[in-house]
């Protein structure tokens, strides 16, 4: 059997929600990775240092004491954030990052930014605390067709924001279109991209095939099979301004096969699992170990993770539904085959 064994990755995009919805969730990430990047979208968002401590102590709480595994905590953005609030969670040493969501792009993010000219002020505060911005890019312009909201935020947001802060570290979040790629790749050395599996795996016909699929709805939304194959081909390159977010996201079943579905993908119980089947796909399993466990931490500026996780070439079923808190949800892939399998 082929198996590979590499240093373990970590998820530089990750939900895990709150609660027993959280307690149903968060050892799926804990068996793979060593770190994750926690986004702060809960409702309420969790924008002072206070809340970003006492969410890391909720998490930490519902894991062994050996578990090693260590939520990096990230602040939510707002146009009303207070710059010595940037500085005290800076301070904590447990907040990695701010996170941008453009007002209204996104489950949550009701209290984002509503033009990112107005924290402008907040940024040169990020460049002083040398501290990255994680940017949901996508417009939230009705106008603008759902499928172009990343590629016109490059031109109308992005590219303005990158020439006047020049020392800031930004990460282009779930990246899934051809303009993004090639806009991260000709970019400056502080400007990198976590890629998705289901942005590796899936185009956009997997939102409307033999009927909708609520659970292939995430935002940004899956693009054409032409930009599905450039964000593939940057994943597997081997640039090191690529890197592994899952952007997990779970959202009960009844929330997503609804009248009004909600948009996220739960990919925990088989991310590093579909990362390999990825770089298997491309006949370069060799460069899975630097885009999973390698690139994103050198460019958060911390140290890569100390122990190993294996895989086996192994064919499993992933289960129709999973446990959500009092609920279920229906992950990635449900009732079909993983190709690899995480050895425990
Ligand atoms: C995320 C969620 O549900 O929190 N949903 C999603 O579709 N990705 C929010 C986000 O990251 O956009
Ligand atoms: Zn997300």
């Amino acid at each position: 059997m082929q198996t590979l064994t590499i240093t373990r990755p970590d998820d530089f995009h990750l939900h895990l929600r709150d609660g027993k919805a959280m307690t149903s969730v968060v050892m799926d990430s804990v068996r793979r990775f060593g770190r994750a990047i926690i986004m702060p979208n809960l409702n309420p968002p969790i924008i002072t240092t206070k809340q970003a401590l006492d969410y890391r102590n909720h998490i930490l709480a519902c894991l062994s004491e050996d578990s090693g595994f260590e939520p990096l905590m990230t602040l939510y953005l707002t146009e009303d954030t207070p710059a010595d609030e940037i500085i005290h969670a800076r301070k904590s040493g447990h907040v990695y990052a701010v996170k941008y969501y453009p007002a209204g792009a996104t489950t949550h993010a009701e209290s984002g930014v509503r033009n990112m000219k107005n924290v402008y002020p907040l940024l040169e505060v990020l460049v002083a605390q040398n501290m990255p911005l994680l940017v949901h890019g996508e417009v939230t312009d009705p106008e603008v067709d759902i499928f172009d909201r990343e590629r016109v935020f490059i031109d109308q947001v992005l590219a303005p924001l990158l020439d006047r802060f020049q020392g800031l570290r930004v990460v282009f979040e779930h990246i899934t279109t051809r303009q993004a790629v090639e806009f991260v790749k000709k970019g400056p050395e502080n400007l990198a991209a976590t890629i998705t599996p289901q942005h590796l795996l899936l185009n956009r016909n997997a939102l409307f095939n033999g009927g909708f699929q609520p659970h292939h709805f995430c935002l940004p939304i899956l693009k054409a099979e032409e930009h599905r194959q450039a964000v593939f081909a940057a994943a597997t390159s081997g640039h090191p301004r690529f890197f592994l977010g899952t952007d997990s996201a779970p959202h009960a079943r009844s929330e997503k096969e609804s009248a009004c579905g909600c948009a996220g993908m739960y990919s925990a119980h088989c991310a590093i699992e579909l990362y390999a089947e990825v770089f298997s796909l491309a006949g370069c399993l060799d460069r899975l170990e630097a885009f999973s466990s390698h690139h994103g931490a050198d460019f958060y500026g911390l140290p890569r993770n100390q122990g190993t996780i294996t895989l086996e070439k192994r064919s499993w079923a992933i289960p129709a539904t999973l446990t959500f808190g009092d609920k279920e949800l229906v992950p990635f892939r449900a009732g079909k085959e993983c190709q690899w399998k995480l050895k425990q």
